[in-house]
């Protein structure tokens, strides 16, 4: 019998000359052998995943129908063939090829994990879910699932119940760099509502028997792991998870002296204490609260020597105020049960004071409303995260725009092998680190009025080992004093907030490369009509801007019946005090339509490459099927005056010069 694969060591040469990335010797080496062994379905499908490396789609094609045909058993050439119908489009045939190989393989991933993207494409979010779970069922260890699961959390809404959610949104929110927590905490608070007993459990607190069951209700919360870890990273955005914490804040506080299993406290305590600081303190409290704290406070000065301190105590008042606030705070030793407090509201801190002294700074702040704006994210800086959702590996600049199907022909553009991007306004980092994941060699350049914004971005970055952010402190209005041009320049809720955007821009347009892109987000006048109107309210009833009126006017349109104001209640940045600064007691605030951009872009000297959220888009191309719409801003406007809250996130943009 003539046998139909050649050698090991023959195959394994093909194998290697492909790792090695010799494609054309690869190539070449497996026509010569399939001379031979023509029905080869080794080398066959070698070649297939060769020609797939190279973007010969058709022609990978043929190669894997004949695999298949050769060997209707064989699942990696169903694989492959299935990635290459997706990759060309053709959706239904890839999920029935996918289809096939889960039926001859239930355990092979990477196909559940593939019919999920393909199912997430065409906005079957509730099926791509399905799949993506099913894939980390079969292997735990395939990060990019988790990746998968992360971004479809955040455009649909859970609404029934699942019995494995719960674990995966614990894992999520454990990782440091797969997702921003904000980004999916609606789901989590839907997956506690769907998944656990938390809503009985906080029933117990509105129960007449309260204060005498807060021993029993502790316990419960307890359980409830995602809710502990919840709490420790995202600052929750919701009412009634407030007004619960609220009461239990304030009641441990009253018994403080009386309560009886220690441990049980401390464990929620860390927790509490963590949302508190993480919300910068936005509860409102009592005057009696405020008595009490103090009364402690003094307690624990005139102990500090005898030692006599009880962890309790410090962990209540950090549910107040951070720990850095309280003078006697730099004498205390942390027993281990403070241990993780201390780093979050004490060391810190101490470390950003350390980093403000080291970031360099490019010239001294002399327009009137950038000081003003400085002063603002000084005393805020915005917003305090904790985890971010960064690429799983950096790619090259051409790779990474040809995912944003810009109207470019990014053949004709020659970008420089080492980019230099400029983040102007980086705020507290996010967006830098973000960028910073994004790009192969790359060197980032981020920029900021904030001292203490840009040490807490420092701060972070060097917890994530980024190494490659230059951090610099200065007014983007003097950018020319850097005497630099950027390959990308990207400036978020920035502009916006200085006296004249168009000199701002004007600024950052010096600084563009000829072949370089721009990505601006600006503030909708549609969007944020609601907001406008809450302005204009404070402007009128004069309320200065300090921490106590914030909270004050917070709490009145929690408590008022105006339900022309309670989308407010919704936005995320409600729910933290940086973040209700930022969204209505801004010292500066210019809101933007379509038409004002155009004619900023006309101005410039400018071109509209695209919009950049890909929810916007998708709901975008529902209306407006042509690919040339997407580059029309005639459409745009049309498709926001019929969308009036789409662009609540803000108009990103990319843009170039002419
Ligand atoms: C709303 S925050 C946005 C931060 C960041 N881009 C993000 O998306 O997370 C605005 C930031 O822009 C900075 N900023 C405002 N005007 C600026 C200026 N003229 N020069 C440099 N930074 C400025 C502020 O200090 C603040 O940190």
């Amino acid at each position: 019998m003539i046998k139909s694969e050649p050698d090991k060591k023959t195959i394994d040469k093909v194998i290697l000359l492909y790792n090695h990335k010799n494609y054309l010797e690869a190539i070449n080496f497996s026509i010569k052998i399939l001379k031979k062994y023509p029905n080869s379905i080794l080398v066959n499908n070698i070649l297939g995943v060769i020609h797939t490396e190279l973007k010969n789609y058709i022609l990978a094609k043929k190669i894997f129908l004949k695999v298949v045909s050769l060997n209707p058993k064989y699942n990696d050439g169903y694989y492959n063939l299935a990635n290459i119908y997706n990759k060309l489009g053709e959706e239904d045939k890839a999920i029935e090829s996918y289809k096939k190989v889960i039926d001859l393989d239930q355990n092979y991933y990477k196909a559940y994990n593939n019919l999920g993207n393909i199912f997430r494409k065409k906005n079957l979010n509730k099926k791509a879910l399905e799949y993506y779970i099913l894939t980390i069922k079969i292997n735990p260890n395939y990060i990019r699932a988790f990746y998968n699961l992360a971004g479809v959390l955040q455009h649909f809404i859970l609404d029934e119940k699942n019995k494995y959610i719960n674990e995966f949104f614990l894992y999520l929110l454990e990782k440091k760099i797969i997702v921003r927590p904000s980004a999916i905490a609606t789901n989590v608070i839907n997956g506690l509502f769907l998944n656990t007993n938390l809503k009985n459990n906080f029933s117990l607190i509105e129960n007449n028997k309260y204060p005498k069951n807060l021993n029993k209700i502790i316990e419960l919360l307890n359980e409830n792991k995602l809710l502990l870890q919840f709490m420790k990273v995202c600052s929750i955005p919701n009412y009634y998870f407030e007004r619960n914490f609220k009461k239990i804040r304030n009641e441990i506080l009253n018994q403080i002296y009386n309560l009886n299993y220690k441990k049980i406290y401390l464990k929620f305590l860390i927790a509490l204490s963590a949302q508190c600081f993480l919300n910068e303190y936005v509860y409102s409290e009592t005057d009696e609260e405020i008595f009490k704290v103090n009364k402690i406070s003094a307690k624990i000065k005139k102990n500090i020597k005898t030692r006599k301190i009880n962890d309790l105590e410090i962990l209540i008042l950090s549910c107040y105020s951070p720990l850095y606030s309280f003078d006697w705070c730099k004498k205390i030793k942390p027993s281990n049960n403070l241990e993780e407090t201390f780093i979050l509201q004490y060391k810190n801190y101490s470390k950003e004071k350390k980093q403000t002294q080291k970031i360099k700074s490019i010239s001294a702040i002399n327009d009137n409303v950038s000081i003003k704006v400085k002063n603002q994210y000084e005393e805020n800086p915005y917003p305090r995260w904790t985890n971010l959702g960064l690429s799983i590996e950096p790619r090259v600049i051409k790779e990474v725009i040809a995912d944003i199907n810009l109207d470019i022909d990014l053949k004709k553009i020659n970008f420089s092998k080492n980019t230099e991007i400029l983040i102007a306004g980086c705020g507290t980092g996010q967006h830098a680190i973000t960028t910073a994941s994004k790009y192969k060699n790359s060197e980032i350049f981020a920029l900021d009025l904030s001292f203490n914004s840009l040490a807490y971005a420092k701060r972070k970055a060097e917890e994530l080992n980024c190494k490659n952010i230059n951090f610099i402190q200065g007014d983007l209005l003097d950018l020319k004093k850097l005497k630099k041009k950027f390959d990308i320049i990207e400036s978020v809720g920035v502009l916006h907030h200085m006296a004249d955007p168009q000199i701002g821009w004007e600024t950052l347009t010096d600084c563009l490369k000829k072949d370089g892109l721009m990505l601006i987000g600006l503030y909708s006048e549609k969007a944020r009509e609601n907001i406008a109107s809450i302005r204009e309210t404070i402007n009128s009833l004069k309320i200065k801007t300090t921490k106590k009126n914030i909270i004050n006017f917070r709490k009145d349109i929690f408590e008022s019946n105006n339900t022309k104001w309670d989308s407010i209640k919704y936005s995320p940045d409600f729910y933290s005090t940086s973040g209700v600064r930022d969204l209505l007691f801004h010292v500066q605030e210019h809101r933007f339509t379509i038409k004002k951009i155009r004619s900023y872009i006309n101005k410039l000297g400018l071109v509209f490459l695209g919009f950049e959220d890909t929810y916007v888009l998708d709901r975008f191309k529902k209306t407006y099927d042509q690919k040339k719409d997407l580059y029309n801003l005639d459409k745009w406007e049309d498709f926001e005056n019929n969308n009036p809250r789409i662009f609540s996130g803000m108009y990103q943009f990319w843009v170039k010069k002419l």
